[in-house]
Formats: structure tokens, sequence, C-alpha cells
């Protein structure tokens, strides 16, 4: 397999009102992008890094991630991964999307992505059971609490075939997917589990 990572950073991080973009917040003194592209770049498994970053600051993110290439990410979420999938080199036959909000990943949910992927998936998700109590929302106030059970949250990074996710990219109706799996299960592929953190 030859594989690139793409990191979506273009998000505003308007939740966060830290003033600047979150992948430009600042922990321990660098930005998360700079922490999550490390976890990318130092992972064996992984070529190349493509980053979709704000159009504003591709040149700084750039200047931070040497060993990355930058795009301009879009609007949306899925434009941004539509726009750095347009800048993966020919060669590459397998990707990685990943939230750069995500930016402490452990490399062994990246291992087990992409063992699964290895082991002929086409599109794999690592999964967490959901552990907060959960409530549906009303105007009126709280509604009642949901059963957790046989709920998991789905995590970064979502691995690939490339093939099946530029099709699910060309193939979709509207910008809005929050994640990659559920374009390309809408395309009728099967997503695999694997355990994520
Ligand atoms: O805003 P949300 O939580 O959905 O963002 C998830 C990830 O997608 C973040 O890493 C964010 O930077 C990225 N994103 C992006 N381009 C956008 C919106 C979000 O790259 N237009």
């Amino acid at each position: 397999m030859i594989v690139a990572a793409v990191l979506v950073a273009a998000g505003s991080g308007s939740r966060l009102r830290a003033g600047v973009p979150k992948a430009f917040v600042l922990v321990g003194a660098r930005p998360l992008l700079v922490h999550a592209a490390e976890r990318f770049v130092a992972h064996p498994g992984v070529r190349d890094v493509v980053v979709a970053a704000p159009a504003e600051l591709v040149e700084t993110a750039a200047e931070l991630l040497p060993h990355a290439r930058t795009v301009p990410g879009g609007v949306t979420r899925q434009q941004s991964v539509a726009r750095a999938l347009e800048a993966l080199a020919e060669d590459v036959d397998t990707v990685l999307v990943h939230d750069v909000a995500r930016a402490f990943v452990p490399a062994a949910v990246i291992d087990r992505v992409l063992a699964a992927l290895a082991s002929g998936a086409d599109a794999v998700v690592p999964t967490l059971p959901v552990t907060d109590t959960l409530r549906t929302v009303t105007a009126d106030g709280l509604g009642p609490t949901v059963d957790r059970a046989g709920l998991a949250g789905v995590q970064t990074p979502q691995g690939f075939r490339r093939s099946v996710l530029v099709a699910a990219h060309a193939g979709v109706a509207g910008d809005a997917a929050t994640d990659d799996a559920s374009m390309v299960e809408a395309a009728g592929v099967q997503v695999t589990a694997v355990a994520g953190a």
C-alpha cells in the first residue's frame, strides 16, 4: 500500500472561541496542527501528508509543516477533504482522512486502521463505545435519557482505498457530510470498524 494522510484543518474553530482557527491553537507552545501532523509523518506506514488549511493560513501552515503538502480548504469539511484528494500524488492507493482536532491520536489506532486496509477492507473507521449519558434535547429543555447500549462514537483517522473515497466524493449530493465513511457507505461500500481510543 502507498498511503497518504489527509489532515483536515480548515475549520474556523468558532465553538472554541480561541481567536484563531482551532488547528493553530497552541498546545505546549506548538499549534495543534503540528502535533497532529507529527503523528502521521512519524508513522512508518504513511508516506505522504496533505493538509487542508484555512485559505488565509495556507502559507503559515506550509512553513510549520515542511514535510507536508498544504492546500486551501473549503467552506465545509467535505469540501476540504475533496481539495486535499485532488492534491494526492498519482501513485497513492490508500488514504487516511483525519480531523486535526484529534491531534493526539495514538499510533496504535493508525496501526489498526492500516492493518484492516491491508487485510482487504475498502473502508475502515475507529469506534469507541459511548460512555456519556445521552439525552434528547427539545426547545423546552431536556428530553428523555437515551439507551447508550449499542451506540459507538466514530473517530478518525478513517481509512479508504483511494478509488472508493474519490468515487464517493464525486458521486455525493450536497457538501455537508460530517465524515467520509458515511459517504462511502451511501455509495454501497461496506465499512469495517476497528477499536478507537
Ligand atoms: O467543525 P467540525 O468539528 O466538523 O470539524 C471537523 C474537522 O474538519 C476539523 O479538523 C476541522 O478543521 C475540519 N474542517 C475543515 N474544513 C471546514 C470545516 C471543518 O477542514 N470547512
